[in-house]
């Protein structure tokens, strides 16, 4: 079976992980450092704090911000639920607007109908590697005063108009095993606002700047020793990683045929987390198909975050015909560094040939 997600692990990262093991230090310690310098180093920004998952950078970059009770964060629909989860855990409310139909990503001209007085943040997704219009986003927040969280959990690598994603303001990135690189679990927070890195990196470690005097409430957010060594293996192989993705994306969309392939804005790089192709009629078919021929796929997603039962339980009734359309035509095709060119070939064949 083609599977969807394989994570790229090799020789460098199992002696780091053994050379961790030696030491003795298992926490938080000199690799996580030098993980967050060489990660801030490759975002360009000034900061990059470690956490111990995408989900936790989230929580930790909205409480940072000091977004909270009745404070309202504008977001996308069409995400994994920790996007829109990290604005509840404050106890501040996700307000949702609709998709680009061809991107998947927010739609900017949306953004300004859902800002209200209680609005603090826009928390704009780059959907499966590809980047948001962020020229426009930031634009908007700067001239409503909100700052702007990127959850760029899938898209380390992407550009726009050569700017890293997660270098607009405050970036959260994961590197759970299916992402462009991993540390088994894990995350990242980057910035260049000196108090926001500070306050975030309180925030992470229950609130201590001495050990056991704590100025703030905190957690245990942090990314251990032995990640934080894979991680600073796996961030020399990213380009390369990220350029395999895209030459294999390019492949498939010159030649798929009957369905609609990803889109790319002009001047912004997809970083192709996702290969998310739309099948107008017989998605599940297609899905099938593709696994009766060896080929793995993946619904990314098939219910957008306003219609799980979590947040119908939290009140909201609102109706997002482009997300909700997504949902039921998307299908990922494996796109990661690991296919050979005969699993493009066959990943082609299945898609092009007769199935519905
Ligand atoms: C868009 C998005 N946001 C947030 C997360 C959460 O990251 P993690 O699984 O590392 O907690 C993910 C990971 O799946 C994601 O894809």
């Amino acid at each position: 079976m083609i599977p969807i997600s394989a994570p790229l692990l090799g020789a460098e990262e199992k002696e780091a992980v053994l050379a961790v093991l030696d030491s003795g230090q298992l926490a938080q310690g000199p690799r996580v450092e030098a993980f967050e310098q060489a990660f801030a180093a490759y975002c360009g920004v000034k900061h990059a704090i470690a956490t111990s998952s995408g989900t936790t950078a989230l929580q930790t970059a909205v409480l940072a911000h000091g977004i909270g009770p009745g404070d309202e964060v504008v977001t996308t629909p069409f995400t994994f639920i920790a996007s829109a989860n990290a604005v509840v855990s404050s106890s501040a409310k996700p307000v949702f607007v609709d998709i680009d139909e061809r991107s998947y990503n927010m739609d900017p001209r949306l953004i300004e109908g859902a800002i209200t007085l209680r609005t603090k943040a826009i928390l704009p997704v780059h959907i499966f590697g590809n980047p948001c219009q962020m020229d426009l986003i930031v634009e908007i927040a700067a001239r409503h005063g909100l700052v702007v969280i990127e959850d760029a959990c899938q898209a380390h690598g992407a550009t726009v108009h050569g700017k890293k994603v997660g270098s607009f303001d405050t970036g959260c990135f994961s590197f759970y095993p299916t992402k462009n690189i991993t540390t088994a679990e894990g995350g990242m927070i980057t910035t260049d606002d000196d108090e926001l890195a500070d306050r975030a990196r309180l925030i992470r470690s229950h609130g201590q700047r001495q050990r056991y005097y704590h100025e703030s409430i905190g957690y245990n957010f942090r990314m251990t020793e032995i990640q934080a060594a894979i991680g600073l293996v796996q961030l020399g192989k990213l380009d390369r990683f990220v350029q395999a993705r895209r030459t294999n994306a390019a492949y498939l969309t010159s030649r798929l045929r009957g369905v609609l392939t990803p889109v790319e804005a002009p001047g912004c790089r997809h970083a192709y987390h996702q290969y998310t192709i739309r099948v107008a009629e017989g998605r599940d078919r297609l899905a099938q198909h593709l696994r009766a021929q060896g080929i793995a796929t993946g619904v990314y997603y098939p219910l957008p975050v306003h219609k799980q039962v979590a947040y119908q339980k939290l009140g909201y009734t609102d109706c997002l015909p482009v997300a909700e359309k997504a949902c039921e035509q998307v299908l990922s095709l494996p796109v990661h560094p690991g296919l050979s060119g005969a699993d493009l070939d066959q990943i082609v064949e299945g898609v092009n040939g007769r199935w519905s």
